[in-house]
Parts: C-alpha cells; structure tokens; sequence
C-alpha cells in the first residue's frame, strides 16, 4: 500500500517527549504520534509514547485513549463510536489513512506511526479541518429531491431493485480516508470534488425516488468538479468500508455520457 505524504503544515522536528510507560510494564509498544498546537507557535513533532499492552485494548484508539487519560491528557484526535459507524477518528496510521477504532494494534509491525489524514490543514495533533470537504458535500445538495408529491400521498417507494442500487454507497460515513488518499484532491481539491463526495452524489444520482437527475448531473458536468478523477484508485484501496468510489464516479461519467448521444 503507498506510503501518503504528511499534512501541509509539516516541518517536523526529529523528535518531542517520550512518555514513559509505567515502571512494572511488562509488553511496551512505541507509538510515535504527531502533535502540533498551533498556539504553542511552534513547528510540528514527534511525540513518543510507550503503551503497556498488557493493559491497553486491542485497537489504535484504545492505545491513543489510554495515552491521553494516562500519559498527556493534551493529545488531541476525534473519535465518538469505537465501531466504524461514525468516521471520526479517520487519521494515517503506518502509512495508510483507516480508521483508528478498526485498526488492531497487533497488525503494526514495530512502531505505530500516527499522524493526521495527509493534505489537510490540521487544527490540533491529529484533528484535521474538514471545513472545506463539509462545504463540498453540501454543494451536491445531499438530501432527496423531489417536485411531484408522493404518489401514495405519504412515502415514496422503492423495489427491492431499486434499493439495491444503493448497496455500497449508503455504507459511507464521510471519514475522507479515501479523498485525502487521491492525488488528484491533494493537488487540486479546490475545484475537484474529490471521491468521497463524489460517491455521495452518485447516491443520490442513483436513488430511484430522487427527480432532480438532471440538475445535478448538470453541477457535476465540469472539467474540475468531476472528471480530475484519472482512475488512480487509490480511493477504492484504502476505504475502510470496503466501498469503491472510483467505481461510484465511473457511472458518474457514464451517466454523463448516455444523456448527450
Ligand atoms: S467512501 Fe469509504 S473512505 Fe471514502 S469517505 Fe466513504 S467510507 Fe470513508
Ligand atoms: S480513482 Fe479517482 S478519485 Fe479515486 S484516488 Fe484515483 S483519481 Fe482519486
Ligand atoms: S470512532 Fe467512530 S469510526 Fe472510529
């Protein structure tokens, strides 16, 4: 799997604090975490932390909950579910942007190497500023639209067909481990949407009850917005939902494709 480049503000010193394990530790595992505090005025760093996994959990964010409680109450990263559900704790771990609750600690050969999702600007240690990639999923307007009235005069139906149009993209909880895995988002994601929003718009685009097709097609259909993608699929690679948006922009472009012959 490729090794992704570390976040824009990264002039990284060598090496920070070594937060010791307790003296009676008997199985000590390194994590070698990234701090930056951007009102310390300083650049970013390496802290070193030495986790006793004999009583530690068997996940990245176990340890990285037991460093914070015990060792650095100030190390700071995004986490709410513990179970893959919510896509807060998405950060690069060993070189690979997953989710840190899903992550098994034992499948890290040697030092775990954390820091946040690459290409981002970071706000504090590991939490990233999603501010922007929530701007562009609000532009494909990620919500059901609809100008007739439902026709039973209550809900709006689907086949079993029809919902299983949806299988493999309802799945996606917008942790951004595949956008900010893309080159084509790091180099330009002021303009490309990128393929986790990309996937989004392909849900709707791909939701039988939805009759607002056109249009959004219409806000899709621009040299940056949509066709940056060049198939590198690194997206599909790193998902850890296993979903693959390269294949979500693929139809995309077909769609795009079919309603001008
Ligand atoms: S497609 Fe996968 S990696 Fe991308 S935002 Fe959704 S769940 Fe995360
Ligand atoms: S397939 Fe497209 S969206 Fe996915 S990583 Fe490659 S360029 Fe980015
Ligand atoms: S804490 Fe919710 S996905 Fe990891």
């Amino acid at each position: 799997m490729a090794e992704f480049s570390l976040p824009a503000n990264s002039k990284i010193k060598k090496s920070g604090t070594v937060h010791k394990a307790a003296p009676d530790a008997t199985r000590i595992k390194n994590f070698k975490i990234y701090r930056y505090d951007p009102d310390a005025g300083q650049n970013p760093h390496y802290d070193t932390f030495e986790v006793d996994l004999d009583s530690c959990g068997p996940m990245v964010l176990d340890a990285l909950i037991k460093m914070k409680s015990e060792q650095d109450s100030s190390l700071t990263f995004r986490r709410s579910c513990r179970e893959g559900i919510c896509g807060s704790c998405a950060m690069n771990i060993d070189g690979t942007n997953t989710l840190a609750c899903t992550k098994a600690i034992e499948d890290v050969k040697g030092e775990v190497r954390i820091t946040p999702l690459p290409h981002m600007e970071v706000i504090k240690d590991l939490v990233p500023d999603f501010t922007h990639f929530y701007a562009q999923y609000s532009s494909i307007k990620p919500w059901l639209q609809t100008v007739t009235p439902p026709p039973s005069g209550k809900e709006r139906l689907q086949s079993p067909a029809e919902r299983e149009k949806l299988d493999g993209l309802y799945e996606c909880i917008l942790c951004a481990c595949c956008s900010t895995a893309c080159p084509s988002y790091w180099w330009n994601s002021d303009k490309f949407l990128g393929p986790a929003i990309l996937l989004q718009a392909y849900r709707w685009l791909a939701d039988s009850r939805d009759e607002m097709t056109g249009e959004r097609l219409d806000e899709l259909e621009d040299p940056f917005r949509l066709y940056r993608c060049h198939t590198i699929m690194n997206c599909a690679n790193v998902c850890p939902k296993g979903l693959n948006p390269a294949k979500a922009i693929a139809e995309i472009k077909k769609m795009e494709v079919e309603r001008v012959v």
